[in-house]
């Protein structure tokens, strides 16, 4: 079953790249000779992406070896061919290093400050603490002794390895939908890295937890060990938008509900859930809950940037997936996605901003800007987000109108309030946005933020607030 619908993706894929080639050839051949970089293009979709992954139909690989053979008849001469493979690998590696941008793997595998893919990050989970491994190719610590069937296994199946089975904080239940070829290019990416000799520090999972095998059973329930699958009677930025959600962007791992086994309830997709303290919103095209009501350029901006006027800023988790992966992708990528979110069936009642309680549009005394609330706002928060919400210097500062300010629950309120929020965006190296805000968890109490997230919900959105001193206090705890 599996290797069916593998084999359907790479052959519609296949040909598509067959097509658009033979095109390209064509107009480039209108100009005069085939440049070499176009047969190595060809070159290296004949030997890394087409036949590497086998199935492809017999008419496409030979039209793929008539093009390539017709190729080397015009141009090649003497040593061309080694600076094809040399030139095919780069191409592969610059494709890889998109993707795994796309895929986010840096966030994980990199500890605070340590070298990015040398692992060492710790993950709280409701079964213990795991640390993420070093993925340099470093031979002893890192995957340099991967093969790629071996590579193949762990992003589709979670298995490493040796047969290890691995714990599903690595979101290989996503990672499943990947083709091969773009799992292989990742792969080569990862491997043109300089080795880094780094060990994380050792699990700590509670029993039964810590017995891997009991994955094998968890991923019969949960894994749905599927590639993606291309829906012909959507658009291709819808079929661009899905593979970019779904499985490289792996969005439902945050957004996405899990079940009493921790898997990802699919039938709810992106309906919201409750993660490390933080509400993942619910993003499907439901108008009230989710972002069924946001304009197709607010959730653009909001994806490429961390930030859209009236909708708040990304913070938290939200803000890492920004920093090290959105914001680095293409403007039809992200287009592609808000097509695709903008089609996901709206579901009304998932995690997102709660239901105002019965009093929530009566005026709320705390709400008054001689209240406590309204005195501690003034003198800690009013210099960056000004009291209109509209925000001075940076306009990640303006708040007014976010699901944040919202919800009378106060969920992501607190855990930005106690951990403060950084966001920076780097284009080609170089750092173009630094968007900071300090924590106000040692400075203030749990009375006091409490009396100071009702004020801001009062005071920019209306509601109520029901955030109370021991819900500060546990929400401290917690992390
Ligand atoms: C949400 C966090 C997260 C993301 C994103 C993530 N990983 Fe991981 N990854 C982990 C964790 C945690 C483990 C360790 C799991 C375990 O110990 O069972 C892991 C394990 C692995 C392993 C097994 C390594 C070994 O020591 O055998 C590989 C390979 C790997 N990840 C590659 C990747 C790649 C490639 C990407 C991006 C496409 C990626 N990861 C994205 C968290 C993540
Ligand atoms: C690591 C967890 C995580 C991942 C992965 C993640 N998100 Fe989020 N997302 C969050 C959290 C938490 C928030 C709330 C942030 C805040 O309050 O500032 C959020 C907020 C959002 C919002 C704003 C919703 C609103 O109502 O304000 C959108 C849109 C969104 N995410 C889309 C995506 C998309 C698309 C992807 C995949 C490319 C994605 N997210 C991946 C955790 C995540
Ligand atoms: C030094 C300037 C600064 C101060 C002081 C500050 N903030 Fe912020 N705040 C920011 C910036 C910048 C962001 C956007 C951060 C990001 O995108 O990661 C932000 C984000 C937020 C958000 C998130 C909005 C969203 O859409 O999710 C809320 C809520 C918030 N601040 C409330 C407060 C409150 C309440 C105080 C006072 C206790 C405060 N801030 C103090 C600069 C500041």
């Amino acid at each position: 079953m599996q290797m069916l619908f593998l084999r359907r993706l790479e052959s519609v894929s296949g040909v598509y790249r067959l097509v658009w080639d033979s095109w390209r050839m064509r107009e480039r051949d209108r100009k005069g000779c085939i440049s070499m970089s176009d047969f190595t293009e060809i070159a290296h979709q004949d030997s890394c992406s087409t036949f590497s992954s086998g199935p492809l139909s017999g008419l496409g690989r030979a039209i793929t070896t008539g093009l390539a053979t017709f190729a080397i008849a015009t141009c090649v001469a003497g040593n061309g061919v080694a600076h094809a493979a040399d030139s095919a690998h780069d191409a592969l590696v610059e494709k890889g290093k998109y993707l795994t941008t796309a895929a986010d793997c840096e966030s994980c595998h990199t500890a605070k400050g340590g070298v990015p893919f040398a692992g060492g990050r710790e993950f709280k989970l409701p079964m213990g603490v795991l640390y993420a491994p070093n993925i340099t190719p470093d031979k002893e610590t890192g995957i340099g002794e991967y093969t790629d069937d071996e590579f193949v296994s762990a992003m589709w199946d979670g298995v490493g390895r040796g047969g290890r089975h691995l714990y599903p904080a690595f979101p290989y239940t996503s990672y499943t939908k990947l083709s091969r070829d773009d799992v292989l290019a990742i792969k080569a990416y990862l491997f043109s890295l300089k080795p880094v000799h780094a060990v994380s520090p050792p699990n700590n999972m509670r029993f039964p937890f810590s017995q891997r095998w009991l994955m094998v059973g968890w991923n019969m329930l949960n894994n749905p060990g599927r590639r993606f699958e291309p829906d012909s009677s959507r658009s291709p930025e819808w079929n661009r938008g899905a593979y970019l959600v779904e499985a490289l962007g792996h969005c439902g791992e945050c957004h996405t509900p899990r079940g009493w086994t921790y898997g990802l309830k699919n039938s709810r997709a992106l309906s919201g859930e409750t993660m490390q303290g933080w509400k993942a919103y619910n993003i499907t095209s439901d108008p009230k809950q989710g972002i069924g009501d946001w304009s197709e350029s607010e959730l653009e901006a909001y994806l490429a940037t961390g930030h859209s006027d009236g909708r708040g800023s990304a913070s938290g988790p939200m803000a890492e997936a920004v920093s090290y992966s959105l914001s680095r992708l293409t403007h039809d990528d992200i287009h592609a996605m808000v097509v695709y979110l903008k089609a996901v069936p709206p579901i009304a009642d998932g995690v997102g901003v709660a239901p105002a309680p019965e009093q929530a549009k009566m005026p709320d005394p705390a709400a008054s800007a001689n209240s406590e609330g309204g005195r501690l706002f003034a003198g800690a928060c009013k210099s960056c987000h000004t009291l209109s919400g509209a925000g001075r210097q940076t306009n990640y500062a303006a708040i007014a109108g976010a699901a944040t300010v919202s919800d009378p629950e106060g969920t992501n309120l607190v855990r930005i309030l106690l951990d403060g929020s950084v966001l920076d965006i780097e284009k080609n190296g170089i750092p173009t946005v630094h968007a900071f805000m300090p924590s106000f968890g040692l400075s203030h109490t749990d009375a006091e933020l409490a009396v100071l997230s009702n004020y801001v919900l009062g005071h920019f959105s209306g509601v109520r607030g029901t955030v109370t001193a021991d819900q500060v206090r546990d929400a401290r705890t917690a992390q």
